[in-house]
């Protein structure tokens, strides 16, 4: 028997309407359908690897696809791996793609295991040198008329680990059979280029001449993807556009931020949960704010860049947050902060800077990276400065500041 009162809670938590329809479709290791700016370097791979349909087995290809973190090297080769294959097979070609993280699968052993299991190469787990498991990996797909393209993911880990003579069975040992019909094609896929001098030189600049570089996404790009990813993850009405905005914003490489669309990714599916965690259906900017936080140190070293501030940049920070608190604004008029700041003055009993002293302070918070400013649109009346701060979240902050803002009154400033 299950007590009425647990029976209850365990329901009310069961059936409570969820903000996510799908949060799996927000986890690392799913692959979304598409990848919005990612169509050139897609486009790219088809160019290199066609030559499996138009003339299979005419010769070995090799690419190289570096980025940094998050910006889609990993979903890129796979999604183009998992759509050729089906457009091949769909023109009656048998094209494998064999996806092995080099992170997890360090010795050449592991690796060429690895090709083999996925292949599902009839070949015994023990008893057999890498060479006679390679031999048979490739006996298996000329008896089967298959071919493959081997993407070989975090590849600069094995560089280091493995050792010269592993990355050279890897990368070049097939150059050196000689066979009429070429059955593997490589991917490589790096952080950087640095580990390629590892390779023979003859390589390196192939790979060099074949390389398909990703760049940092920028906040528009990052706005899109985000746009597109929680459409698959949250049910309509639950978020909306100035929430993809403010963490495509915090992001953006031309922002300042990585660039990162893990990370972007990470913090949407952070804010729902919190959001959930709150009991609210709809996810608000202080949510994404605290999602920011919790996957950041940011906070810590603005605590640390404003130790140093005067007493009244700490009371124009302060009014800042309490007018974003207020309003849920990414931003706020520099003319209604000021309006704020006199009201702040007024009930600490000190008198409020000139227009021109403020304007300066605020100058300073944002060389400081304290806060963000930037000259409004054509859209309002004028152009006016707008305020904003893209971490948080701001209860913590605000707390922080009036903390902060105390102990310097009693130490004396003014
Ligand atoms: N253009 C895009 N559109 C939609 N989702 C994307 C896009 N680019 C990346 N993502 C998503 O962002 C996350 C990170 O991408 P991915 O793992 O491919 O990055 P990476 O370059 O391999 O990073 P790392 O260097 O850390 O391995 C994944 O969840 C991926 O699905
Ligand atoms: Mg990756």
């Amino acid at each position: 028997m299950v007590s009425e009162d647990v029976w209850k809670i365990i329901e009310e938590e069961v059936e409570k309407p969820s903000i996510f329809k799908s949060k799996e479709s927000l986890t690392p290791e799913y692959l979304p359908d598409t990848l919005p700016h990612r169509e050139k370097e897609l486009k790219e791979l088809a160019s290199y690897f066609k030559h499996l349909v138009t003339s299979p087995g005419s010769f070995s290809q090799r690419v190289l696809i570096v980025g940094g973190v998050g910006t889609g090297k990993t979903a890129t080769a796979r999604i183009f791996g998992r759509d050729f294959t089906r457009y091949a097979s769909s023109k009656g070609y048998k094209i494998r793609y064999v996806h092995v993280n080099c992170h997890s699968n360090r010795t050449l052993y592991n690796v060429v295991s690895d090709i083999a299991r996925q292949l599902d190469a009839p070949i015994p787990s023990r008893g057999l040198s890498v060479r006679e498991m390679f031999d048979a990996l490739l006996n298996y797909l000329d008896e089967t008329d298959q071919y493959a393209i081997i993407a070989l993911d975090e590849f600069h880990y094995f560089a280091s680990l493995a050792g010269r003579d592993a990355v050279y069975f890897i990368a070049r040992s097939y150059d050196a059979i000689d066979v009429p019909v070429k059955r593997l094609n490589y991917i490589f896929i790096s952080q950087d280029t640095a580990k390629l001098s590892l390779l023979d030189p003859s390589l390196e600049n192939y790979l060099l001449r074949h390389m398909i570089k990703l760049e940092p996404y920028s906040s528009t790009q990052l706005f899109d993807i985000l746009r597109y990813r929680a459409s698959k993850a949250f049910y309509e009405g639950t978020y909306d556009d100035s929430v993809l905005k403010f963490i495509a914003e915090y992001e953006g490489y031309d922002k300042g931020g990585g660039g990162n669309a893990r990370h972007a990714i990470e913090i949407l599916m952070l804010s729902g949960v919190i959001a959930e965690n709150e009991g609210s259906r709809r996810i608000n900017l202080d949510h994404v704010r605290k999602a920011i936080m919790k996957t950041s140190r940011e906070i810590v070293s603005i605590s640390e860049a404003i130790n140093y501030s005067s007493l009244h940049e700490l009371l124009i920070l302060l009014s800042i947050v309490r007018i974003l608190r207020r309003t849920g604004k990414p931003y706020v008029k520099i003319g209604d902060v000021e309006k704020e700041y006199e009201i702040v003055c007024e009930s600490l009993n000190t008198q409020p800077r000139k227009h021109t002293q403020v304007y300066e302070y605020i100058i300073n918070l944002k060389k400081a990276g304290v806060i963000e400013a930037r000259l409004s649109g054509k859209g309002m009346r004028g152009r006016t400065t707008l305020v904003g701060i893209n971490y948080g979240p701001l209860d913590l902050l605000e707390q922080y500041l009036i903390d902060l803002v105390k102990k310097k009154m009693a130490l004396g400033a003014q």
